[in-house]
Protein backbone atom coordinates (compact mmCIF):
# COMPACT_ATOMS: atom_id res chain seq x y z
CA UNK A 1 0.00 0.00 0.00
CA UNK A 2 1.28 3.44 -1.02
CA UNK A 3 2.00 6.40 1.57
CA UNK A 4 -0.97 9.05 0.75
CA UNK A 5 0.33 12.08 -0.90
CA UNK A 6 -1.44 14.04 0.89
CA UNK A 7 0.78 13.90 4.02
CA UNK A 8 4.05 15.29 1.27
CA UNK A 9 2.82 18.68 2.68
CA UNK A 10 2.69 18.24 5.83
CA UNK A 11 6.33 16.47 6.12
CA UNK A 12 7.77 19.23 4.25
CA UNK A 13 6.52 22.13 6.65
CA UNK A 14 8.02 19.21 9.35
CA UNK A 15 11.56 19.73 8.37
CA UNK A 16 10.65 23.53 6.98
CA UNK A 17 10.07 24.88 10.36
CA UNK A 18 13.18 22.07 11.72
CA UNK A 19 15.69 24.12 9.31
CA UNK A 20 13.91 27.96 10.17
CA UNK A 21 14.33 26.61 13.68
CA UNK A 22 17.96 26.14 13.21
CA UNK A 23 18.54 29.09 10.97
CA UNK A 24 18.42 31.63 14.23
CA UNK A 25 21.66 29.70 15.57
CA UNK A 26 23.65 29.77 12.17
CA UNK A 27 27.05 31.04 12.96
CA UNK A 28 26.31 31.23 16.47
CA UNK A 29 29.43 28.37 17.43
CA UNK A 30 26.93 26.71 19.09
CA UNK A 31 25.98 23.22 17.55
CA UNK A 32 24.15 21.56 20.04
CA UNK A 33 21.65 24.65 20.63
CA UNK A 34 21.52 24.59 16.50
CA UNK A 35 20.37 20.91 17.09
CA UNK A 36 17.50 21.39 19.95
CA UNK A 37 16.07 24.28 18.47
CA UNK A 38 15.49 21.43 15.36
CA UNK A 39 14.74 18.57 17.13
CA UNK A 40 12.09 20.63 20.00
CA UNK A 41 10.24 22.21 16.52
CA UNK A 42 10.23 18.52 14.40
CA UNK A 43 9.13 16.81 17.39
CA UNK A 44 6.15 19.57 18.00
CA UNK A 45 5.50 19.50 14.52
CA UNK A 46 5.42 15.81 13.88
CA UNK A 47 2.83 15.34 16.73
CA UNK A 48 0.12 17.56 14.54
CA UNK A 49 0.20 15.03 12.04
CA UNK A 50 -2.32 12.52 12.04
CA UNK A 51 -0.44 9.36 12.24
CA UNK A 52 1.28 6.67 14.46
CA UNK A 53 4.93 7.56 13.24
CA UNK A 54 7.40 5.32 15.38
CA UNK A 55 10.82 7.05 15.49
CA UNK A 56 13.04 4.24 14.38
CA UNK A 57 16.13 6.75 13.93
CA UNK A 58 16.55 9.44 16.09
CA UNK A 59 18.26 11.30 18.55
CA UNK A 60 19.59 7.89 20.61
CA UNK A 61 17.95 5.70 22.87
CA UNK A 62 15.31 7.43 25.66
CA UNK A 63 17.91 7.53 28.33
CA UNK A 64 20.44 9.63 26.14
CA UNK A 65 17.62 11.98 24.88
CA UNK A 66 14.53 12.74 26.09
CA UNK A 67 13.19 14.16 22.39
CA UNK A 68 12.85 12.25 19.22
CA UNK A 69 14.67 9.25 20.83
CA UNK A 70 14.52 5.61 18.90
CA UNK A 71 10.58 4.14 19.95
CA UNK A 72 8.99 7.59 20.56
CA UNK A 73 5.47 7.19 19.39
CA UNK A 74 4.67 10.36 17.21
CA UNK A 75 1.60 11.93 15.69
CA UNK A 76 -2.30 12.06 16.93
CA UNK A 77 -2.23 8.51 17.10
CA UNK A 78 -4.76 8.28 14.19
CA UNK A 79 -3.95 7.52 11.24
CA UNK A 80 -1.62 4.89 9.53
CA UNK A 81 1.00 3.18 11.20
CA UNK A 82 4.75 5.33 9.72
CA UNK A 83 8.51 4.18 10.61
CA UNK A 84 9.99 7.85 10.90
CA UNK A 85 13.57 8.32 9.91
CA UNK A 86 15.09 12.41 11.78
CA UNK A 87 17.84 14.01 11.09
CA UNK A 88 17.08 17.72 12.43
CA UNK A 89 20.09 19.15 11.50
CA UNK A 90 22.38 17.05 9.28
CA UNK A 91 25.75 19.00 9.42
CA UNK A 92 25.67 20.60 12.83
CA UNK A 93 29.12 21.89 12.05
CA UNK A 94 28.02 23.59 9.30
CA UNK A 95 25.08 25.30 10.76
CA UNK A 96 26.98 26.36 13.68
CA UNK A 97 29.96 28.09 11.30
CA UNK A 98 27.78 29.07 9.04
CA UNK A 99 29.07 26.93 6.33
CA UNK A 100 27.24 25.58 3.13
CA UNK A 101 25.20 22.24 3.40
CA UNK A 102 23.51 22.13 7.00
CA UNK A 103 19.62 20.70 6.19
CA UNK A 104 16.88 19.29 8.26
CA UNK A 105 15.91 15.94 7.01
CA UNK A 106 12.93 13.65 7.43
CA UNK A 107 12.28 10.07 5.67
CA UNK A 108 9.14 8.17 6.20
CA UNK A 109 8.16 4.56 5.41
CA UNK A 110 5.14 2.42 6.50
CA UNK A 111 5.32 0.14 9.39
CA UNK A 112 8.56 -2.25 9.19
CA UNK A 113 9.99 -1.28 6.21
CA UNK A 114 12.71 1.17 7.00
CA UNK A 115 15.81 -0.34 8.92
CA UNK A 116 15.63 0.44 12.54
CA UNK A 117 20.00 1.43 12.26
CA UNK A 118 22.22 1.15 15.15
CA UNK A 119 24.23 4.17 16.08
CA UNK A 120 27.32 3.27 14.50
CA UNK A 121 29.42 4.21 11.62
CA UNK A 122 28.72 2.30 8.23
CA UNK A 123 31.17 1.83 4.81
CA UNK A 124 29.05 3.23 2.15
CA UNK A 125 29.01 2.92 -1.52
CA UNK A 126 26.33 4.94 -4.19
CA UNK A 127 26.16 5.59 -8.03
CA UNK A 128 23.28 6.49 -9.77
CA UNK A 129 21.04 3.96 -11.43
CA UNK A 130 23.29 0.93 -12.70
CA UNK A 131 23.52 -2.55 -13.79
CA UNK A 132 22.91 -4.94 -11.15
CA UNK A 133 26.48 -6.18 -9.63
CA UNK A 134 28.30 -3.75 -11.27
CA UNK A 135 29.50 -1.81 -8.20
CA UNK A 136 29.84 -3.47 -5.25
CA UNK A 137 31.12 -2.47 -1.56
CA UNK A 138 33.41 -5.89 -1.43
CA UNK A 139 34.95 -4.81 -5.32
CA UNK A 140 38.27 -3.27 -4.76
CA UNK A 141 37.95 0.27 -5.85
CA UNK A 142 39.89 0.10 -8.68
CA UNK A 143 37.50 -2.64 -9.70
CA UNK A 144 34.25 -0.16 -8.91
CA UNK A 145 35.69 3.21 -10.55
CA UNK A 146 37.14 0.99 -14.09
CA UNK A 147 32.96 -0.87 -14.18
CA UNK A 148 31.80 2.57 -13.74
CA UNK A 149 33.63 4.12 -16.42
CA UNK A 150 33.18 1.80 -19.08
CA UNK A 151 29.48 1.98 -17.46
CA UNK A 152 29.43 5.21 -18.15
CA UNK A 153 31.31 5.52 -21.15
CA UNK A 154 33.97 8.53 -19.48
CA UNK A 155 37.26 7.71 -19.34
CA UNK A 156 38.52 7.34 -14.97
CA UNK A 157 39.86 10.73 -15.13
CA UNK A 158 36.50 12.64 -15.34
CA UNK A 159 35.06 10.22 -13.31
CA UNK A 160 34.05 12.13 -10.18
CA UNK A 161 33.87 10.72 -6.12
CA UNK A 162 32.60 12.02 -3.29
CA UNK A 163 34.48 11.14 -0.09
CA UNK A 164 34.18 12.73 3.65
CA UNK A 165 37.80 13.85 4.30
CA UNK A 166 39.00 12.20 7.07
CA UNK A 167 42.22 10.43 7.96
CA UNK A 168 40.25 6.76 7.71
CA UNK A 169 39.92 7.56 4.50
CA UNK A 170 43.45 7.56 3.68
CA UNK A 171 43.83 4.46 1.51
CA UNK A 172 41.00 5.19 -0.62
CA UNK A 173 41.61 8.45 -1.38
CA UNK A 174 45.12 7.42 -2.17
CA UNK A 175 43.97 4.85 -4.51
CA UNK A 176 41.69 7.38 -6.28
CA UNK A 177 44.91 9.98 -6.79
CA UNK A 178 46.28 6.79 -8.43
CA UNK A 179 43.42 6.37 -10.04
CA UNK A 180 43.53 10.03 -11.57
CA UNK A 181 39.82 10.10 -10.45
CA UNK A 182 38.12 13.52 -9.56
CA UNK A 183 37.79 13.88 -6.00
CA UNK A 184 35.49 15.77 -4.11
CA UNK A 185 35.82 15.76 -0.58
CA UNK A 186 33.26 17.13 1.68
CA UNK A 187 34.53 18.23 5.20
CA UNK A 188 30.64 16.86 7.10
CA UNK A 189 27.51 16.06 5.79
CA UNK A 190 27.21 12.42 3.98
CA UNK A 191 23.85 12.69 3.64
CA UNK A 192 23.79 14.87 0.96
CA UNK A 193 27.44 13.63 -0.20
CA UNK A 194 25.32 10.80 -1.22
CA UNK A 195 22.42 12.28 -3.27
CA UNK A 196 24.78 14.18 -5.56
CA UNK A 197 24.61 10.76 -7.33
CA UNK A 198 21.14 10.87 -7.70
CA UNK A 199 21.06 13.98 -10.24
CA UNK A 200 23.98 14.50 -13.13
CA UNK A 201 23.69 18.15 -12.46
CA UNK A 202 26.09 17.33 -9.37
CA UNK A 203 28.20 16.28 -11.13
CA UNK A 204 29.07 13.15 -8.62
CA UNK A 205 29.55 9.31 -10.26
CA UNK A 206 30.23 7.61 -6.91
CA UNK A 207 30.20 8.16 -3.42
CA UNK A 208 31.62 6.17 -1.08
CA UNK A 209 33.38 5.71 2.22
CA UNK A 210 32.77 5.57 5.94
CA UNK A 211 30.01 7.87 7.67
CA UNK A 212 27.27 7.48 10.23
CA UNK A 213 24.88 4.76 9.89
CA UNK A 214 21.79 6.31 10.85
CA UNK A 215 22.90 8.93 7.67
CA UNK A 216 22.79 6.01 5.65
CA UNK A 217 19.07 4.83 5.81
CA UNK A 218 18.27 8.40 5.37
CA UNK A 219 20.14 8.63 1.73
CA UNK A 220 19.04 5.32 1.05
CA UNK A 221 15.37 6.30 1.32
CA UNK A 222 16.17 8.95 -1.27
CA UNK A 223 17.94 7.17 -3.08
CA UNK A 224 15.59 4.59 -3.70
CA UNK A 225 13.16 7.15 -5.51
CA UNK A 226 15.41 8.27 -7.68
CA UNK A 227 16.44 4.17 -8.50
CA UNK A 228 19.64 4.37 -7.19
CA UNK A 229 22.30 1.73 -6.20
CA UNK A 230 23.59 1.98 -2.54
CA UNK A 231 25.33 -0.64 -0.14
CA UNK A 232 25.82 -0.32 3.51
CA UNK A 233 27.56 -2.66 5.56
CA UNK A 234 27.47 -1.14 9.36
CA UNK A 235 31.29 -1.26 11.36
CA UNK A 236 30.85 -2.65 14.64
CA UNK A 237 33.98 -2.40 16.46
CA UNK A 238 33.55 -2.51 20.23
CA UNK A 239 32.15 -4.61 22.71
CA UNK A 240 28.69 -2.15 23.38
CA UNK A 241 28.37 -1.44 19.64
CA UNK A 242 28.57 -5.49 19.07
CA UNK A 243 25.80 -6.21 22.14
CA UNK A 244 23.64 -3.17 21.19
CA UNK A 245 23.78 -5.04 17.38
CA UNK A 246 22.83 -8.60 19.04
CA UNK A 247 19.87 -6.90 20.99
CA UNK A 248 18.60 -5.62 17.72
CA UNK A 249 18.50 -9.08 16.18
CA UNK A 250 21.80 -7.96 14.11
CA UNK A 251 23.06 -11.61 13.96
CA UNK A 252 25.50 -11.05 10.90
CA UNK A 253 27.44 -8.31 12.06
CA UNK A 254 29.33 -8.32 8.60
CA UNK A 255 26.32 -8.34 6.94
CA UNK A 256 26.31 -6.30 3.62
CA UNK A 257 22.92 -4.35 2.95
CA UNK A 258 21.45 -3.32 -0.31
CA UNK A 259 18.78 -0.53 -0.78
CA UNK A 260 15.96 -2.49 -0.85
CA UNK A 261 16.79 -4.17 2.36
CA UNK A 262 17.21 -0.56 3.88
CA UNK A 263 13.92 0.49 2.85
CA UNK A 264 10.77 -1.26 1.46
CA UNK A 265 7.75 0.24 -0.23
CA UNK A 266 6.52 3.00 -0.35
CA UNK A 267 8.51 6.13 1.05
CA UNK A 268 8.81 10.04 1.44
CA UNK A 269 12.09 12.45 2.17
CA UNK A 270 12.28 15.36 2.76
CA UNK A 271 14.80 17.75 3.17
CA UNK A 272 15.18 21.21 3.41
CA UNK A 273 18.39 23.78 3.32
CA UNK A 274 19.17 25.17 6.66
CA UNK A 275 22.37 27.16 5.23
CA UNK A 276 22.45 26.86 1.52
CA UNK A 277 24.11 24.06 -0.75
CA UNK A 278 24.67 22.53 -4.13
CA UNK A 279 21.17 21.05 -4.05
CA UNK A 280 19.15 23.87 -1.29
CA UNK A 281 19.12 27.36 -0.83
CA UNK A 282 19.34 28.11 2.92
CA UNK A 283 16.07 29.79 5.21
CA UNK A 284 15.56 33.43 4.73
CA UNK A 285 13.57 35.55 6.29
CA UNK A 286 11.78 38.87 5.88
CA UNK A 287 9.01 40.52 7.79
CA UNK A 288 7.05 37.75 8.98
CA UNK A 289 7.70 35.12 6.43
CA UNK A 290 10.30 32.83 5.66
CA UNK A 291 11.41 31.47 2.56
CA UNK A 292 12.52 27.64 2.43
CA UNK A 293 13.64 24.61 -0.07
CA UNK A 294 12.77 21.47 0.13
CA UNK A 295 13.92 18.53 -1.64
CA UNK A 296 11.27 15.53 -1.35
CA UNK A 297 10.76 12.49 -2.91
CA UNK A 298 7.79 9.75 -2.89
CA UNK A 299 8.63 7.06 -4.32
CA UNK A 300 5.29 5.47 -5.64
CA UNK A 301 4.07 8.61 -7.44
CA UNK A 302 7.76 8.85 -8.53
CA UNK A 303 7.61 12.31 -6.77
CA UNK A 304 10.73 14.24 -7.27
CA UNK A 305 10.72 18.13 -7.16
CA UNK A 306 12.39 21.22 -5.27
CA UNK A 307 9.58 22.70 -3.53
CA UNK A 308 10.31 26.59 -2.76
CA UNK A 309 7.71 27.62 0.13
CA UNK A 310 7.03 31.34 1.67
CA UNK A 311 5.28 30.48 4.88
CA UNK A 312 4.42 33.23 7.92
CA UNK A 313 7.02 32.97 10.39
CA UNK A 314 4.44 32.33 13.20
CA UNK A 315 2.13 29.96 11.34
P1 LIG B 1 26.24 15.82 12.43
O1 LIG B 1 25.42 16.74 11.67
O2 LIG B 1 25.44 14.95 13.36
O3 LIG B 1 27.36 16.55 13.13
O4 LIG B 1 26.90 14.77 11.41
C1 LIG B 1 27.71 15.22 10.37
C2 LIG B 1 28.40 14.06 9.68
O5 LIG B 1 29.36 14.59 8.78
C3 LIG B 1 27.48 13.10 8.94
O6 LIG B 1 27.03 13.60 7.71
C4 LIG B 1 28.37 11.91 8.78
O7 LIG B 1 27.64 10.73 8.52
C5 LIG B 1 29.09 11.88 10.11
O8 LIG B 1 29.06 13.22 10.61
C6 LIG B 1 30.50 11.41 10.03
O9 LIG B 1 30.98 11.23 11.31
P2 LIG B 1 32.44 11.69 11.77
O10 LIG B 1 32.45 13.19 11.83
O11 LIG B 1 32.60 11.08 13.12
O12 LIG B 1 33.40 11.18 10.77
Amino acid sequence: MAIDKKFINQFIKVTSKAALSASYLVGKNDKNAADQAAVDSMRSELNKIQMNGKVVIGEGSLDEAPMLYTGEVLGTKEGPFFDIAVDPVEGTNFVANNLPGGIAVLAIAQKGNLFNAPETYMNKIATGKIDKGLIDLDFSIEKNIKNLSDFKNKSISSITACILDRPRHKNIIDKLKDLNVKIKMIKDGDVLGALYVSDPKYDVDIFLGIGGGPEGVIAASALDAYDCHFQGRFIFDNDKDIQDAKEMGINDLNKKYNLNEIVKGDSIFCATGITNSEVLKGITTNDNNYISETLVTHKSTNYKEIIKNVNLINE
